[in-house]
């Protein structure tokens, strides 16, 4: 192994409304889990922070529809998201709240600093006001006749029926989407501005200097928005629910009363805020992963998300980060994930379209599910989840080429070894095969770990696992045990040592099926490191590492086959092709 590194990961902080489903799973907390477990793997010093991101106008309106005030209806869909996230092995070393004390805090603490570096404003502007409602309504939540094509449903930020984006206050008989009420006023309010304008060089600077390390999708994006020039934004809401404008004595910002932070301002704080209250809890140093004076510097820090979440960490984070004149740590690298989609077209719930977490771990564990995700990621385009795919992913891949590999090498050394690893015997022509292919397929599993490219590491996963089927081909030590019970030896013991590296190598995307594979070969905790990594390393060796006469048993078969029944039950019940 290499110096360990430190490593923080975050994955992009998911809504509090509502259990996630598979595309949003896979677009940022699995393979953000994935990718901390691998590192895990190589020895590194991972710190994988997430959260539920609470604030904002739709939890408000969901607790309000659900007859809960909005922090019981957050508690509530805080544990049912962090289960689920326990279902799916999601290895978070902390799993926050952006509602949390340490949230408030610090965003407040980092809005103070803002506008002491002169880079906030309070500026007027005209609101649609509701007085059924007896609040201002966010965009979305007024409605009206499109005053272009004559639309009587078009939404405040835009016109579903004409495409054209709208400011709320020029609908025509505007009315509150939220009670119906025609009541509507356009009243002066006033906001906190973030000038980003007096930020774009040194974002421009600070994207060039980072942006080696992004995806393509992710430059562009950042550049985008630069190339169009960044614009002052409003980071205020006139919402209860949220954290509060204050000042550094804490308290209320005269005139901001009835006012909070913009769910987007307060966020990407909680990457932060959910790192302090996880060194809280552990007596660990949250200012050695955030504080670039405080060892930071030598953090490298990973984000992943989806594609609609890029702008605000590559510009709007940043500008809150290196516009407040304190010396925060900003990401290094990012990877951003297009849609996975439901047959090429949207999950919804309504519809019937679509898994969702929850749902998905009452049909299967949740390995089959990430071994799927995994592989067909959504790296260079949006990928449908079909039902055919799935069914096909885990018959071949997990129960052929992996499951069988395992139960057919264990279940003859039991019956023919009495369950030892084998001692006699000399390595041959198959076992140079063999050996030749892990020296050159490990490393370039690591490769594509390191550089994100999750679809390219499962399909190296399964290339290794496939090349272990092949070796027994050649090896046969079924054939040779009639004639030479010291060949067929060999190609037990190497293939038991094969078994376990499978296992190894499987934890990050399959951890329980890995685990399952480890037990049964008796591999203690310490040898379960990803081998490979080191220019030294003896890959003839990984066919004989366990010890001569150590005692296996074979697992319980690790994958169950899925029928076309079950496809056809699935699919009625969930939506499928048509
Ligand atoms: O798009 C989303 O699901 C947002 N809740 C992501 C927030 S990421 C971070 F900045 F908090
Ligand atoms: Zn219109």
């Amino acid at each position: 192994m290499t110096h360990p590194r430190r490593i923080l990961v975050t994955s992009a902080l998911p809504y509090i409304n509502g259990v996630k489903h598979l595309g949003n799973l896979a677009g940022s907390m699995l393979p953000a889990d994935v990718y901390s477990r691998m590192m895990r793997l190589l020895g590194h010093d991972v710190t994988y922070i997430c959260a539920t991101d609470e604030h904002g106008t739709p939890a408000e309106l969901a607790a309000q529809a659900a007859g809960v005030s909005v922090q019981d209806y957050c508690d509530e869909q805080y544990e049912i998201q962090r289960a689920a996230g326990e279902g799916f092995n999601l290895s978070f070393d902390w799993f926050g709240r952006t509602s949390r004390p340490a949230n408030h805090a610090l965003t407040q603490h980092l809005a103070q600093a803002l506008e002491s570096q002169g880079l906030i404003e309070e500026r007027t502007s005209k609101q649609v006001y509701s007085v059924d409602d007896g609040r201002f309504l966010p965009d979305r939540y007024v409605e009206g006749t499109c005053p272009t094509c004559g639309y009587e449903k078009a939404r405040g930020d835009q016109c579903d029926n004409c495409g054209r984006l709208l400011d709320p206050v020029d609908l025509i008989n505007p009315y509150s989407a939220v009670s119906g009420g025609r009541n509507i006023e356009i009243r002066d309010t006033n906001h906190l501005y973030l000038l980003q304008t007096r930020m774009q060089d040194r974002i421009r600077e600070w994207v060039n200097s980072k942006g080696a390390n992004w995806p393509s999708l992710a430059v562009s994006i950042a550049n985008k928005w630069l190339d169009e020039g960044l614009i002052a934004r409003a980071i205020t809401r006139d919402l209860s629910w949220g954290v509060k404008v204050t000042d550094p004595d804490g308290n209320l910002r005269p005139g901001f009363e009835d006012k909070v932070f913009y769910v987007w301002f307060d966020a990407p704080i909680g990457y932060i805020s959910a790192t302090q209250e996880w060194a809280e809890a552990n007596g660990k140093d949250w200012e050695a992963l955030w504080k670039t004076d405080k060892g930071a510097d030598e953090v490298e820090y990973v984000q992943f998300m989806g594609k609609d979440n890029v702008a605000f960490h590559t510009v709007s984070f940043p500008v809150t980060l290196l516009g407040c004149g304190e010396p925060w740590k900003t990401v290094d690298k990012l990877k951003a994930f297009n849609w996975v989609t439901w047959y090429g077209g949207k999950f919804s719930t309504s519809m019937k379209r679509g898994v969702f977490m929850d749902q998905a771990l009452s049909l299967l564990p949740s390995d089959y599910w990430r071994w799927y995700l995994i592989a067909n990621a959504p790296e260079g385009s949006d990928a449908a989840f079909t039902w055919e795919g799935f069914q096909s992913a885990v018959n071949s891949d997990l129960a052929n080429v992996l499951g069988n590999f395992v139960n057919r090498i264990t279940k003859y050394c039991v019956s023919k070894f009495d369950g030892q690893v084998p001692a006699n015997g000399t390595p041959g022509e198959a076992e140079a095969w063999m050996t030749a292919e892990l020296k050159e397929r490990l490393p370039r599993l690591i490769e594509y770990y390191e550089a994100m490219e999750f679809r390219k590491a499962a399909a190296e996963t399964r290339a290794i696992w496939a090349a272990g089927n092949e070796y027994l081909t050649k090896a046969e030590p079924w054939v040779k045990y009639k004639s030479d019970v010291d060949a067929a030896a060999v190609g037990v013991r190497a293939g038991l040592n094969l078994a376990a590296l499978f296992g190894i190598i499987a934890q990050p995307i399959i951890p329980d099926a890995a685990k399952k594979i480890l037990d049964a070969l008796g591999i203690p905790e310490e040898h379960r490191k990803m081998p490979g990594a080191a220019p030294d390393t003896d890959f003839a060796a990984l066919l004989d590492a366990l010890p001569h006469g150590m005692a296996i048993s074979a697992p319980d078969v690790l994958f169950q086959k899925i029928e076309d029944e079950q496809v056809a039950e699935w699919t009625e019940r969930f939506g499928g092709g048509n």
